[in-house]
Protein backbone atom coordinates (compact mmCIF):
# COMPACT_ATOMS: atom_id res chain seq x y z
CA UNK A 1 0.00 0.00 0.00
CA UNK A 2 1.47 3.87 -0.53
CA UNK A 3 0.15 6.52 0.79
CA UNK A 4 0.64 10.00 0.47
CA UNK A 5 -1.38 13.20 2.49
CA UNK A 6 -4.89 12.00 1.30
CA UNK A 7 -4.51 9.02 3.56
CA UNK A 8 -3.15 11.05 6.29
CA UNK A 9 -6.42 13.72 5.51
CA UNK A 10 -8.81 10.83 5.32
CA UNK A 11 -7.08 9.18 8.69
CA UNK A 12 -7.46 12.95 10.72
CA UNK A 13 -4.03 12.87 10.79
CA UNK A 14 -3.58 16.57 9.07
CA UNK A 15 -5.83 17.98 11.58
CA UNK A 16 -3.02 17.94 14.12
CA UNK A 17 0.07 17.79 11.57
CA UNK A 18 1.15 19.14 8.27
CA UNK A 19 3.89 18.68 6.47
CA UNK A 20 6.10 22.02 6.25
CA UNK A 21 4.93 23.28 9.96
CA UNK A 22 4.06 22.42 13.60
CA UNK A 23 0.26 22.68 14.46
CA UNK A 24 0.19 20.44 17.38
CA UNK A 25 2.02 17.96 16.47
CA UNK A 26 5.56 17.94 14.95
CA UNK A 27 5.26 18.90 10.83
CA UNK A 28 6.34 15.57 8.86
CA UNK A 29 9.33 17.05 7.62
CA UNK A 30 10.74 17.91 11.11
CA UNK A 31 9.74 13.75 12.05
CA UNK A 32 11.88 12.43 8.73
CA UNK A 33 14.91 15.27 9.53
CA UNK A 34 14.87 13.43 13.34
CA UNK A 35 15.03 9.99 11.60
CA UNK A 36 16.89 10.59 9.05
CA UNK A 37 19.22 7.63 8.89
CA UNK A 38 18.31 5.54 11.42
CA UNK A 39 15.62 2.40 10.70
CA UNK A 40 12.43 4.05 12.63
CA UNK A 41 9.66 2.46 10.46
CA UNK A 42 8.38 0.19 13.31
CA UNK A 43 8.69 3.05 16.22
CA UNK A 44 6.79 4.98 14.27
CA UNK A 45 4.55 2.35 13.17
CA UNK A 46 3.79 1.77 17.16
CA UNK A 47 3.24 5.34 17.64
CA UNK A 48 1.14 6.15 14.87
CA UNK A 49 -1.17 3.00 16.15
CA UNK A 50 -1.02 3.35 20.23
CA UNK A 51 -0.38 7.47 20.43
CA UNK A 52 2.43 8.44 23.01
CA UNK A 53 4.48 11.61 24.31
CA UNK A 54 7.69 12.97 25.25
CA UNK A 55 9.46 13.10 22.23
CA UNK A 56 8.45 15.97 20.81
CA UNK A 57 6.49 17.85 24.34
CA UNK A 58 4.50 17.30 26.82
CA UNK A 59 1.12 17.44 24.16
CA UNK A 60 0.70 13.44 23.37
CA UNK A 61 -0.21 11.89 20.23
CA UNK A 62 -3.50 10.11 21.23
CA UNK A 63 -4.04 6.78 19.75
CA UNK A 64 -5.52 6.38 16.22
CA UNK A 65 -7.98 3.45 16.52
CA UNK A 66 -9.23 3.80 12.96
CA UNK A 67 -5.56 3.28 11.74
CA UNK A 68 -4.93 -0.57 10.31
CA UNK A 69 -1.75 -1.89 10.64
CA UNK A 70 -1.24 -1.90 6.80
CA UNK A 71 -2.19 1.79 6.70
CA UNK A 72 0.61 2.71 9.98
CA UNK A 73 3.29 1.02 7.88
CA UNK A 74 2.22 3.22 4.62
CA UNK A 75 1.88 5.93 6.43
CA UNK A 76 5.25 5.88 8.44
CA UNK A 77 6.96 5.86 5.58
CA UNK A 78 5.32 8.40 3.54
CA UNK A 79 6.09 10.96 6.71
CA UNK A 80 9.46 9.58 6.60
CA UNK A 81 10.17 10.71 3.18
CA UNK A 82 8.80 13.76 3.67
C1 LIG B 1 -4.81 15.06 18.29
C2 LIG B 1 -3.61 15.42 17.57
C3 LIG B 1 -2.90 14.37 16.72
C4 LIG B 1 -3.42 13.54 15.75
C5 LIG B 1 -4.86 13.40 15.31
C6 LIG B 1 -2.28 12.83 15.19
N1 LIG B 1 -1.13 13.20 15.81
FE1 LIG B 1 0.74 12.54 15.37
N2 LIG B 1 1.50 13.57 16.95
C7 LIG B 1 0.77 14.43 17.76
C8 LIG B 1 1.64 14.93 18.82
C9 LIG B 1 1.24 15.90 19.90
C10 LIG B 1 2.90 14.32 18.60
C11 LIG B 1 4.17 14.46 19.47
C12 LIG B 1 4.18 13.29 20.50
C13 LIG B 1 5.45 13.22 21.31
O1 LIG B 1 6.02 14.25 21.65
O2 LIG B 1 5.89 12.08 21.61
C14 LIG B 1 2.77 13.49 17.40
C15 LIG B 1 3.82 12.76 16.87
C16 LIG B 1 3.76 12.06 15.67
C17 LIG B 1 4.87 11.40 15.01
C18 LIG B 1 6.32 11.37 15.54
C19 LIG B 1 6.42 10.28 16.61
C20 LIG B 1 7.74 10.20 17.34
O3 LIG B 1 7.79 9.41 18.31
O4 LIG B 1 8.71 10.90 16.99
C21 LIG B 1 4.38 10.82 13.87
C22 LIG B 1 5.16 10.00 12.85
C23 LIG B 1 2.97 11.11 13.82
N3 LIG B 1 2.62 11.87 14.92
C24 LIG B 1 2.12 10.69 12.82
C25 LIG B 1 0.73 10.80 12.87
C26 LIG B 1 -0.16 10.16 11.93
C27 LIG B 1 0.29 9.34 10.73
C28 LIG B 1 -1.43 10.48 12.33
C29 LIG B 1 -2.76 10.00 11.72
C30 LIG B 1 -3.03 8.59 11.77
C31 LIG B 1 -1.32 11.33 13.50
N4 LIG B 1 0.00 11.50 13.79
C32 LIG B 1 -2.40 11.89 14.18
C33 LIG B 1 -0.56 14.77 17.60
C34 LIG B 1 -1.46 14.14 16.75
Amino acid sequence: MLADQALAQKKNCMACHAVEKKIVGPSYKDVSKKYAGQNANAKLVTKIMKGGAGVWGAVPMPANPQVSQAEAEALAKWVLTQ
